[in-house]
C-alpha cells in the first residue's frame, strides 16, 4: 500500500490526532465538501437537493469506535430523529440510512460501560476477544434492531457499513439475524479482502441487497490484496458473481474503469445500483441518472466527522495539502 496512505489510515484511528485536529477546525470548505451538517435537518435538506437531481441518498449519522453504553444509545436516538425527519419529509422511498455496528456499541464490553474492551477496542482495531465481544455484539445487534424497527415503521432501508476485517465475521452475523426480521438490510462487502468473492457467494440470494465497495481500512497482506490492480480485479470478480445471483447488487465506487464496463452489461439498470459519496465526481453522478441507472449518494452528517474525512483523504492524497493549508487558516 502506498506509504502516504498507510500513514493517513493511521491517523484516521488515532485518539491524539482526533482531538487535536477536531479541536483545531479545519475551515468548514474541508469538512463541508464532504459532509452534509451537523443537524438532521442539514442532513434532509441536502438528501432533498439530491433527490431533486434524480439521486436516491443513504444518510450516515457520523460516528464509529465509539467506546462508552451512553454514546451508542446516542446514536440510536440520532437514527430515530433523522428517520422520523425522512418519513415527515415524505422521502422514505428515496432515502434509508447507513449504520456503522462500532457506532452501535460493537466494541463495548460485557456491562456495556466504558471501560476494558471498549477502550481496549478504540485504540486499535475493535478485534475484541471471547465474552466481551460477544457482549459488545449483542449490543450492536439491538442497536441495529431498533433502527431497523423505526426504519420499517417508516417505510425505508437501513444498509450496515462495513468497517476494519477484524469485524467483518461478527457484522455479518448481525445483519444475518437482522434479516430474519427484516429482510431488506443491506449488507457491505470489500473487494479488497480476499474472503468477499465467498461472502458475494453467500449473500447473492434473492432480494439480498448488497453494497460492494473496495474497502477504506488499511489492511494487512495475509487477509487483503495490496495493490490497487488487484482490488480492482476483485471488485469486478465479485461484482460478476452479485449479477449472477437473484439479489440487488450496489456498486459503491467511483472508479471509472470500473463503473464504465458495468453500466454497458445487461440488466444493470433495472436490477442493481450505483453508490457514490457525497461530493465525490457529482458531475458523473448525473451523468449516470441521465443514462437511466439509478444512483445512491452516500450523505454523511452530524459533529464526529473526524475518521471519515480521514478515509477521504488516504483515498487522494493529492488532497492532504489542501487539508493542511485549511488547518492552518490558510
Ligand atoms: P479510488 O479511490 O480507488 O479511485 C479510483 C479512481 O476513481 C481514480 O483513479 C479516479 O479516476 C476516480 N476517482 C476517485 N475519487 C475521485 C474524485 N474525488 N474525483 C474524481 N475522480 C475520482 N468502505 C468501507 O470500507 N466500508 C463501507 O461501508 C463503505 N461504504 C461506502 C459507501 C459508498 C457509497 C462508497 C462510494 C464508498 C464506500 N466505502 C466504504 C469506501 C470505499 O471502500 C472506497 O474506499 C472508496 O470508494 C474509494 O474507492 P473508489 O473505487 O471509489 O475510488
Amino acid at each position: 500500500m502506498n506509504p502516504l496512505r498507510s500513514a493517513i489510515l493511521a491517523a484516521a484511528r488515532s485518539d491524539r490526532l482526533r482531538t487535536a485536529i477536531t479541536a483545531a477546525r479545519p475551515t468548514r470548505a474541508v469538512v463541508d465538501r464532504f459532509v452534509a451538517g451537523e443537524t438532521a435537518a442539514d442532513a434532509l435538506r441536502v438528501a432533498r437537493a439530491l433527490v431533486a437531481t434524480g439521486c436516491v441518498v443513504s444518510l450516515d449519522h457520523l460516528g464509529e469506535d465509539v467506546t462508552d453504553a451512553s454514546e451508542a444509545g446516542r446514536a440510536v436516538d440520532a437514527y430515530r430523529e433523522v428517520i422520523t425527519a425522512i418519513a415527515d419529509a415524505g422521502l422514505a422511498d428515496r432515502v434509508e440510512v447507513s449504520v456503522k455496528l462500532s457506532a452501535l456499541g460493537q466494541a463495548l464490553g460485557a456491562a456495556g460501560s466504558q471501560g476494558a474492551a471498549g477502550a481496549q477496542g478504540a485504540a486499535g482495531s475493535h478485534g475484541v476477544g471471547g465474552e466481551q465481544a460477544a457482549a459488545g455484539e449483542q449490543i450492536a445487534r439491538e442497536h441495529a434492531a431498533a433502527i431497523c424497527a423505526a426504519a420499517a415503521e417508516a417505510g425505508t432501508t437501513v444498509t450496515v457499513d462495513a468497517e476494519d476485517h477484524t469485524t467483518t465475521d461478527a457484522t455479518l452475523r448481525v445483519v444475518a439475524a437482522l434479516r430474519e426480521t427484516w429482510p431488506w438490510v443491506g449488507a457491505v462487502l470489500q473487494a479488497q479482502l480476499r474472503r468477499t468473492e465467498d461472502d458475494c457467494r453467500a449473500l447473492a440470494g434473492a432480494g439480498s441487497r448488497v453494497r460492494l465497495c473496495k474497502g477504506a481500512y488499511a489492511e494487512p497482506e495475509s487477509v487483503a490484496y495490496d495493490t490497487a490492480g488487484d482490488v480492482r480485479a476483485s471488485f469486478a470478480r465479485c461484482a460478476g458473481i452479485l449479477l449472477d445471483g437473484a439479489g440487488h447488487p450496489m456498486f459503491a465506487t467511483h472508479d471509472p474503469a470500473l463503473i464504465r464496463p458495468l453500466t454497458q452489461l445487461p440488466g444493470v439498470s433495472t436490477r442493481a445500483e450505483f453508490q457514490m459519496l457525497y461530493g465525490v465526481r457529482p458531475d458523473e453522478q448525473r451523468r449516470l441518472v441521465g443514462e437511466g441507472h439509478t444512483v445512491r449518494v452516500y450523505v454523511p452528517y452530524g459533529t464526529q466527522w473526524y475518521g471519515y474525512l480521514m478515509r477521504r483523504l488516504a483515498e487522494r492524497p493529492a488532497n492532504v495539502g489542501f487539508f493542511v493549508r485549511a488547518l492552518a487558516g490558510r
